[in-house]
């Protein structure tokens, strides 16, 4: 008989207290705690493999050498920006986790992926559509996969079933906030239901071997919604991001067992699906031919992959006492001392002007190589004067005006270069092993130094 007991969990991170407290100790949260039963030496609905475990052949401790090393099998997708994220596929006995804000396109994104598995059979578990819903969506996507199962199961138990009556590739589950295990007795949704429906996924996943990609939902602060403990049960976390006015979607990995970090896949949501996009400097470029002031054009990196992105700055004069400053898609504290620094160091008199930043894309992107583009944009909106079209900016600027080195400065250089950028400005601590052919890199020390190579004053 199982024993029961109480304990108080954080709704955002997930600790265990064993006393009610208004504030969580482990993440500082304030009203997080709640009551839940803890059952303790509770079965699961995935039968046999865990007490298999205990005194069977798992857990004998083995050498290193008497482990097979064949190399992780993946499930290639057709869907080469995910692959891309993921480092190659879904690893066989994998546990995925993508998170994402409402209406983002998770599930449009893995009902894709699944209608592009064709010939593999796919179990679609979704406690958040009806299976006539999802049939809805997928006649607007352009793929078929007759082995694709749809199921509304919403306990872990019926999920099992549907797993061996269909055998599947690959499950996917929709979302995992929905799903709820039997074995204990906590409301859906709770982080104990969470927390225990999701090992139940793990053990299926690694004793059939199965891969199997979850959907979580993200809280309003933007983390995966409660649960901070799903991060460490899974093996990878990817998260779906991007403006929803805007078309570009991008998967980011925050965390993968079988592979880096630090790919990422492009797409743009259209009216019938999730489109790759396989050239995204192009396509976020949007001021072709047309010469305005206060735009320049950024190389940065998002992950291992150059990007180019357009930044525009609007200066004017300020009207109220205290000027404004306004940014998005860029650190509001990082524009204010990029202000600073050009007053400072290069003696111009932003103090008494409205700043305004935009970021084009609605894309995210912190890599501190943007500076350059956004002081080049400011000084332009200044003096209203343009920016050539074929020059691109990539730089770290520093708190004394000087211009830093990025990393991986040939890649950024070679992107500029194949979309036919004839100049691109950069600190002259970055070293080129070879000068490229059809691109002039400008070195610059200091940003004093920008206006007069930019415009000759
Ligand atoms: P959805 O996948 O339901 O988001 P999530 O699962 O993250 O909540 O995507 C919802 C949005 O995507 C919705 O606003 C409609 C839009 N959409 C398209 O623009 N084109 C399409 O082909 C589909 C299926 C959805
Ligand atoms: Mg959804």
């Amino acid at each position: 008989m199982a024993k029961v007991k109480i304990g108080y969990f954080c709704q955002n991170c997930g600790a265990q207290h064993s006393q009610w407290m208004g504030q969580c100790t482990h993440c500082g949260t304030w009203n997080t705690l709640v009551e839940e039963r803890v059952e303790k030496g509770q079965k699961t609905a995935f039968g046999g493999a865990s007490q298999a475990s205990h005194h069977g052949e798992r857990s004998k401790a083995l050498r290193l050498g008497e482990i097979k090393a064949e190399s992780a099998s993946r499930l290639c997708t057709r869907d080469a920006e995910f692959n891309r994220a993921l480092g190659g596929g879904i690893t066989a006995g994998s546990v995925n986790l993508l998170g994402g804000e409402p209406g983002i396109g998770k599930s449009t994104l893995l009902l894709q992926l699944a209608l592009q598995l064709a010939p593999h059979k796919v179990l679609y578990v979704s406690g958040e559509e009806s299976p006539l819903q999802i049939k809805r969506r997928a006649t607007r996507l352009p793929f078929e996969n007759p082995h694709l199962f749809l199921s509304n199961e919403t306990q872990t138990r019926g999920v099992f079933h549907q797993l061996d009556r269909v055998q599947p590739d690959l499950l996917i589950v929709d979302s995992i906030q929905s799903l709820q295990t039997d074995c204990i007795d906590a409301s859906p949704g709770t982080v104990v239901q969470l927390r225990a429906s999701t090992a139940e996924l793990v053990q299926f996943s690694k004793a059939s071997n199965t891969p199997v990609v979850l959907i979580g939902h993200i809280t309003k602060a933007g983390q995966l919604a409660g649960p901070k403990v799903l991060e460490h049960l899974v093996d990878t976390v990817l998260q779906f991001e991007g403006d929803p006015n805007h078309v570009h979607r991008i998967l980011r990995v925050l965390k993968n067992r079988f592979g880096s970090t630090s790919a990422l896949g492009v797409y743009e949501m259209r009216e019938n699906g999730l489109r790759e996009v396989a050239n995204p400097s192009d396509s976020l470029i949007t001021r072709k031919g047309a010469q305005l002031s206060g735009s320049s054009i950024a190389v940065t990196l998002a992950g291992m992959r150059p990007l180019l992105i357009e930044v525009q700055a609007l200066v004017s004069s300020a009207v109220y006492g205290t000027p404004q400053r306004s940014a998005t898609g860029y650190d509001a504290k990082r524009l204010n001392m990029l202000l600073a620094v050009l007053e400072k160091r290069a003696g111009f008199e932003l103090g008494t002007k409205d700043v305004f930043l935009n970021v084009t894309g609605g894309i995210r992107v912190t890599d501190p190589a943007l500076d350059l583009a956004v002081i080049a944009a400011i000084l332009s909106s200044d003096s209203d004067s343009c920016i050539p079209e074929n020059y691109c900016f990539t730089a770290e600027v520093g708190l004394s005006g000087e211009l830093r080195a990025v990393r991986r400065v040939e890649p950024r250089i070679s992107e500029a270069e194949k979309l036919g950028f004839k100049k691109v400005f950069l600190s002259p601590y970055n070293h080129l092993s070879q000068e490229p052919k059809e691109i002039e890199p400008v070195r610059i020390a200091k940003v004093a130094d920008l206006c007069q190579a930019l415009f000759q004053f």
